[in-house]
């Protein structure tokens, strides 16, 4: 089998983190999403994987990050895709590598618990045509839907239903054979204009191919917003087991499950888990609260934080109220400003959002 990750689209749900960042790239628990999608399918046991990556700088971001799969044992084949026209326009464009051969596709921006290897085994033994992942979810209407029958099978798939017929989702994770490239062939594009793989989905239940339906029960986060984000952040840290190999001097506490990289100094500081502190990052004078990820070469002096994501090369200082709730992008600064007049002064990205007590 054959791995196909999507990591193309534009991330506007994730404004301003994603106008400069990839939004596969934004790290959860101190590792991108889309390194954790590698690395399900990676232990799913399939080396060979098309990474659909758009043609802005986005995509030259996940190049560079990604490089050729040798870092995972894997082969990447990079397929540029124009401009986002949709997840079935996606396995179009990637007929020439997927081959004959049936494929996983897997959406870049999705964490998932326990990984795909058992999905990827049912199928691969099966003679189904096609196998799709369901879960329920309290907002359907932001999914593609799936309505089952009584015996369990797809009765009807509709992408983002306004009124929808059950609260099963799909889940970014879909596995094919050839029939599938007849209906991305067959089909029209939908009212976002997009060629939907829902609807590709929905034209192989009509024509008797066989798809199969599979309830996922762990967690699931399709990381479009900050607060998916820091959902994915919460569910994946609850996870992490407690290394420090960094260092903490003996006025320090380090509470719970807490990851502590490399380089990484904790100096009469209290970090309460579940957090993880990423490489080469400082923090001095200061409280690091549970659900809290601060990525590489960092400084956090005299604040506190927590329930948060704070991305790579941030200095957080000398501010009194503690941050909470909050993904941060790179290379911020958040500090106290000693300048008259005693106010707020703020450089902020389009589309920033700030809370001020
Ligand atoms: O996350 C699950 C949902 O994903 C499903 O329930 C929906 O049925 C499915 O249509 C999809 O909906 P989204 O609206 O959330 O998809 P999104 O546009 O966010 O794209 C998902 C990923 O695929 C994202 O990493 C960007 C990438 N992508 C997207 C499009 C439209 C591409 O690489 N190329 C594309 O053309």
């Amino acid at each position: 089998m054959k791995g196909l990750i999507l990591a193309g689209g534009k991330g506007s749900r994730l404004y301003p983190i994603t106008y400069t960042n990839a939004k596969q790239l934004v790290p959860v628990a101190n590792k991108p999403v889309l390194f954790r999608v590698i690395e399900a399918v990676r232990d799913a046991g399939i080396d060979a994987i098309g990474v659909v990556v758009g043609m802005d700088d986005n995509a030259r971001q996940v190049r560079e990050a990604v490089g050729d799969g040798s870092r995972w044992g894997v082969s990447i084949s990079y397929i540029p895709q124009e401009a986002p026209l949709g997840l079935a326009h996606a396995v179009k464009i990637s007929r020439d590598f997927l081959g004959d051969e049936r494929f996983v596709m897997f959406l870049g921006d999705n964490v998932i618990q326990g990984g795909i290897s058992d999905l990827i085994r049912r199928f691969e033994t099966s003679a189904w045509d096609a196998q799709v992942v369901l879960t329920a979810v309290h907002q359907p209407q932001q999914y593609g839907v799936a309505e089952l029958n009584e015996d369990g099978s797809i009765r009807r798939l509709v992408e983002k239903p306004r009124e929808p017929r059950s609260n099963l989702a799909l889940v970014g994770i879909y596995m094919f054979s050839q029939p599938v490239f007849e209906a991305v062939n067959s089909i029209r594009p939908s009212w976002r204009n997009e060629l939907e793989i829902t609807d590709a989905i929905q034209w192989l239940v009509d024509h008797d191919y066989r798809v199969q339906p599979y309830i996922h029960r762990g967690w699931w986060i399709d990381t479009g917003k900050a607060i998916d984000m820091l959902e994915a952040n919460n569910r994946v840290l609850d996870e992490i087991s407690h290394e420090v190999k960094g260092y903490a001097d003996r006025d320090s506490q380090v509470n719970g499950k807490v990851t502590i990289e490399k380089g990484a100094e904790i100096i009469n500081s209290v970090i309460r888990g579940p957090a993880i502190i990423g490489e080469n990052t400082r923090i001095i004078n200061s409280y690091v609260g549970p659900f809290t990820s601060i990525y590489h070469h960092c400084v956090i002096e005299n604040s506190e934080i927590e329930h948060s994501i704070v991305l790579e090369n941030c200095r957080i200082i000398d501010i009194p109220v503690r941050i909470e709730d909050s993904l941060i992008g790179r290379n911020v600064t958040i500090t106290r400003s000693p300048i008259k007049p005693k106010a707020h002064k703020l450089v902020l990205g389009d589309n920033s959002q700030v809370g001020i007590l």
